[in-house]
């Protein structure tokens, strides 16, 4: 193993990716595999056909059907991998996302949101997006003595309100204040070497948000010209732009960081605007 490898390796780690059949979780299985990891992505959609086409390069990869909301199956997938692998190193929450219901529009006032709209997001992102699957897997993670790393998914809004999504806003900031939680919970209680990061992606053009940043003819709608405006960098993320930053946070390159919430965002979080 050479230098750089010595700290960035995944090889013989275990990595559990919920939501990874999605556009970024399917992405970061890819990386982590790449990097060496034996990846299982969990997922209500798509696990198949994704697990399929990673190990069609090469990647150690099982797909598992897995609702985040469901402890019991998240219990059996985490029991099925500590069976075979003897332990869990990596998790990454990837499951989340918002809804058109709980957005406010011309058709759809702030006065008007239905609670179950905006329940279904708090809970997607908070509950099943990261608390639960935190302690399923969180149970296994403790005991591994060297440790492991857990990644959440927060978002730009976790640090700014954005208009328009206050569940989703509201779900993500209280996802960066979990994974801070989190962080100083386990490791006082339980596992000095297992950490707890998040990563918050800017704007990467994906199902969930597509309606917003785009018009039916795939023009910027107002709103996605306002970003890229508001983005130094001047451009949407891509998926990949997430991995090494992944690779980075599951690997024992960042071995003494854990509570932090990593913006991904071509310094969208950084300019005033001015
Ligand atoms: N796309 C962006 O610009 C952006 C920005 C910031 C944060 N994020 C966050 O990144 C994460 C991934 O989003 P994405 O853009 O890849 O969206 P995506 O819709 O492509 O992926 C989300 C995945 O979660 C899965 N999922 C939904 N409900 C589930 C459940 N009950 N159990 C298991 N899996 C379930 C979906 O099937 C899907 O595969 C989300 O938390 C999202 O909020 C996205």
């Amino acid at each position: 193993m050479n230098y750089v490898e010595k700290f960035f390796s995944l090889e013989d780690k275990v990595a559990i990716i919920t939501g990874g059949g999605g556009i970024l979780g399917s992405e970061i299985a890819k990386g982590l595999g790449l990097a060496g990891a034996e990846v299982i992505i969990g997922d209500i959609k798509k696990y198949k056909d994704v697990s399929e086409n990673l190990k069609n390069i090469g990647i150690k990869i099982e797909g598992e059907y897995l609702d985040v909301f469901d402890k019991n199956k998240i219990e059996e997938v985490a029991k099925k991998i500590v069976d075979k692998y003897g332990k869990i190193d990596i998790l990454v929450n990837a499951a989340g996302g918002n809804i058109k219901e709980a957005t406010t529009s011309s058709e759809l006032s702030f006065f008007d949101l239905p609670l179950s709209a905006l329940e279904k997001v708090v809970a997607l992102n908070l509950f099943g997006g990261a608390i639960l699957p935190c302690q399923v897997f969180g149970k296994y993670m403790v005991k591994n003595e060297n440790g492991g790393s857990i990644i959440n998914i927060s978002s730009m809004n976790a640090f700014r309100p954005l208009t328009r999504i206050p569940g989703y806003s509201a779900a993500k900031a209280a996802v960066s204040n979990f994974t801070q939680w989190l962080a100083v919970h386990f490791a006082m209680e339980y596992n000095k070497k297992l950490r707890v990061n998040a990563i918050a992606p800017g704007f990467f053009l994906t199902e969930q948000n597509r309606y917003l940043l785009l018009d039916e003819k795939g023009n910027l709608t107002e709103r996605g010209k306002s970003i890229i405006l508001h983005t130094p960098m001047g451009r949407f993320g891509n998926p990949e732009d997430l991995i090494g930053v992944c690779i980075f946070l599951a690997s024992d390159a960042s071995i003494f960081i854990t509570g932090t919430v990593i913006p991904i965002d071509g310094g969208f979080n950084a300019y005033s605007g001015v």
